[in-house]
Order: structure tokens, then sequence, then C-alpha cells
């Protein structure tokens, strides 16, 4: 049977030192270093490092991943010209090609410490290729992590020809999660149609619900209060998910207090995705210039889950970036001005936790005895030390095993009148 003992460990809800004792892939035993019982098998010492969960990603698109310059650059840098220039790399695709891409950034998650997996893919294609390549590989990886398919119809549902149709296709096909794209439907009438076609596919088939909405920096755009008002009346609640809102940046005061009350009723998600939305947002704007930010702390301290995604990678939407959620969730910390130390620890819970919270993990996910043996060794002593040094994982365990490790290294470091000395900008 496969074993291992990861000991020493600091947990984030006890006081003590722990070892974590797994066996065939499941966590069989949290127990106080200080009585340690004699176990046979192979041993990690975290040496005190921090032991979480491992990271989730609630929101990624691995079918446009590393495709950026393909054909074209989008010079504009705006949503719009990323959706056209998509749309000419779109005609391109092949099975293989999408498998590739996919693969190499799933591969560039784990190494970070991600586990779980939310992608969206592009269901405006008469074939389908990129969902059925995702399909096939969510099957592939399925013994080390964890991947969610959304049907993203990125030219529309009901503005886009056969649309309607291809998401029932996509379903057929074995997606997770149906999604809309309202705010690019060609009129507010469509917008609303389009959610209550996902919504009731989602409810007929038992699928969950994650809709770009709103990701425009126009005050009229206001369908989040629709999707909540949807996911109240159906009953789905916390299987909905509203991304990106980045409307609510620009929203006024009397309507963004009405529609925080809406949202928190509803049990729904938000995914903020602050690396792109801040890159792409406000391009149409003179000075002052806009953030088109979803409204995490005011949403956060309405009650409502919201959770950092890190959105593209390397695509016609976003030129960079390696799949990392601390990354996002540093960025996520300075767009958001969560600056306080209780308002960090929630940043870090925003690509864990509550990320889990929006792929509806439940049991499936956290460190406790019965559960599946999948965490991280964080050689910090916080959340807040993890986001501020930026650390990897030095060990990332998927089902009892090792998938991925990063030795910390550090930096060598010369100094007047001081020995030659490590520096790994830990405050002591
Ligand atoms: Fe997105």
């Amino acid at each position: 049977m496969q074993r291992l003992t990861v000991t020493d460990c600091r947990l984030l809800d006890r006081a003590e030192r722990v070892d974590i004792a797994v066996d065939a892939g499941v966590i069989t035993g949290i127990t106080p270093t200080e009585s340690r019982p004699a176990r046979s098998g192979p041993t990690i010492d975290a040496a005190g490092a921090l032991v979480t969960p491992p990271y989730v990603e609630p929101h990624i698109h691995l079918d446009t991943a590393l495709t950026a310059g393909q054909p074209r650059w989008n010079v504009s840098g705006t949503l719009w010209e990323g959706i056209e220039r998509w749309a000419e790399r779109k005609a391109l695709l092949t099975r293989e090609d999408v498998l590739a891409r996919a693969e190499e950034v799933l591969r560039w998650q784990v190494a970070h410490g991600v586990l779980h997996v939310r992608s969206h893919c592009d269901v405006t294609d008469p074939e389908l290729t990129a969902l059925h390549a995702l399909v096939e590989l969510r099957e592939r990886v399925r013994d080390v992590l964890d991947l969610q398919i959304v049907a993203f119809p990125q030219e529309g549902i009901v503005s886009f020809d056969d649309g309607e149709r291809l998401m029932e296709r996509a379903v057929a096909a074995g997606v997770d999660v149906l999604g809309a794209i309202p705010h690019f439907e060609d009129t507010r009438e469509d917008g609303v149609r389009s959610l209550e076609i996902a919504f009731e596919l989602a409810a007929r088939h038992g699928l969950l619900v994650d809709v770009h909405c709103d990701e425009i920096d126009d005050e009229q755009s206001r369908f989040v209060e629709v999707v909540a008002t949807l996911a109240r009346r159906t009953g789905l609640g916390g299987r909905v998910t509203a991304s990106h809102t980045t409307a609510m940046g620009s929203y006024n005061g009397a309507y963004s207090r009405k529609l925080r009350r809406i949202v928190a009723r509803s049990g729904i998600n938000l995914v903020c995705n602050p690396m792109v939305n801040l890159t792409l947002q406000g391009r149409f704007d003179d000075y002052p210039k806009r953030r088109g930010l979803t409204q995490v702390k005011e949403m956060l301290a309405a009650g409502v889950n919201v959770a950092f995604g890190h959105d593209d990678v390397m695509d016609p939407w976003f030129p960079l970036g390696t799949a990392d959620p601390i990354q996002v969730a540093h960025a996520g910390i300075l767009a958001a001005q969560l600056s306080g130390q209780d308002e960090i620890d929630e940043a870090f819970a925003m690509v864990g936790e509550r990320a889990a919270r929006v792929l509806d993990l439940g049991e499936g996910y956290g460190l406790a005895v019965g559960r599946p043996a999948n965490f991280l060794v964080l050689p910090a002593d916080s959340p807040f030390d993890v986001l501020r040094r930026q650390v990897r994982p030095t060990h990332v365990i998927s089902r009892g095993r090792v998938v991925a490790e990063t030795p910390a290294t550090p930096t060598r470091l010369t100094w007047p009148g001081r020995a030659p000395e490590d520096v790994d900008f830990a405050r002591r």
C-alpha cells in the first residue's frame, strides 16, 4: 500500500506542529509531532514549514492559452480586439494543438501547487474542436488534478448563429459547467435570454453555472442582478458564479448598495481576475482611467464569496503569465487594496478555500482525516509570508504522491563587513 508521512508541519488552524500520515492517497492521520508514533515508509521532514490544501484555479482559459501573437498581436489591448484575434486563431485549431498547449499550462499549474482547475472553453465553434480535446485531457490528467470544463460561448448564445444548439452539444460532449456572456449579446433582452438558456440547461442536467458577466466598462451593463436572481429562483444558489463583473468598477453608489444585497442574498460566487482585467479595462478612457474590477472589498464585507482567478495565460487578451496563483493573489492585493493583515490572509484563501467553494468541491477539499491527500509544503510561516515573498511550494502532494518539488534556494549575498550569507527575504 502506498504510504507517505510528512513530519513537523505548521497548519493554519492548529497551534502545535503535526505529522500527516497518508495511505493509499488518503489522509489517515494528523497527530501532534510531539507524540510521533513510529511509522515506516517514505518521510518528508517539513521542518516547521506551512502545510496547506492545494491552490484552486477558479477561472482560466486553457483552450486559448499560449497563442499570443498567433496569427497577430492584439495591438489595441482591448477585450474586443482580443476576441477578433482569437476568432482568427480559432479557425486554425486542431486537436493536437489544443492538447499540447492546454497540457503545458496544466503542468505549470501543478508545479505551482494548483490541483483543481476550472477552465472555460469556447464553444462558438461548429466543430467544438477545443472542447473535445479538453474533455480528452480531463480524463488523461485525472490521476494528478481535477479539471472542470465550462461551455463558454465566447461570441454569444442568442446573437451567434446556432449558439443555443452549440450549448446543447457541449452538454452532450460532457461539460461540467454552463457559461454565458450576456454583455456581448446584441441587446439587453438577448443577454437576459442567454442567461435563461444557460440556467435552464444547468438545471435540467444537474450542472453548475459560471457566467462571464459584465466584463465591460459600461455602467449600464447590469447582468449580475439577473444572474443572482436566476440563481435564487432556480435554487442553484452557490452552484452559480459570476466571473469578471468589471462593470461594478463603474457603478454608482446607490446601485452598488442595492446590488450587494441582491448578490449576498443569492449565495452566488464572484471571481475577480485582477491581472487580466487591470490590463484590459479602462482602454476607452481618457484620464482619470478606471480600474475596471469587481467590488472585491465591498462584496467580501457583504458576505459574498469572492475568489481570484488567473484568466488568460499568454493569449490574445494577456501576453504574460506562468499560471501562478500567488502572483494572481499578489496582484489582487494591489488592485483591490487588500492591505490589512486580515485582508492579506483573505487573499490567500481567495486562491484556495474560497476558490474551492466556487468549484463546489465540498468534502473533496481540505486537510482532514479521510480526505484526499492533496496538499502543499510551503517554505513560509504564514499566508502573509507566502504572498509577500511569493514562494513556491517545495512539495506538491497529489493523491498521496509527490508530483512536484522545488528546492527553496536562497541568494548568496556578499556584503561589506560581513561574511557571505544566504538571503531569502524572510523577516525573523
Ligand atoms: Fe475569462
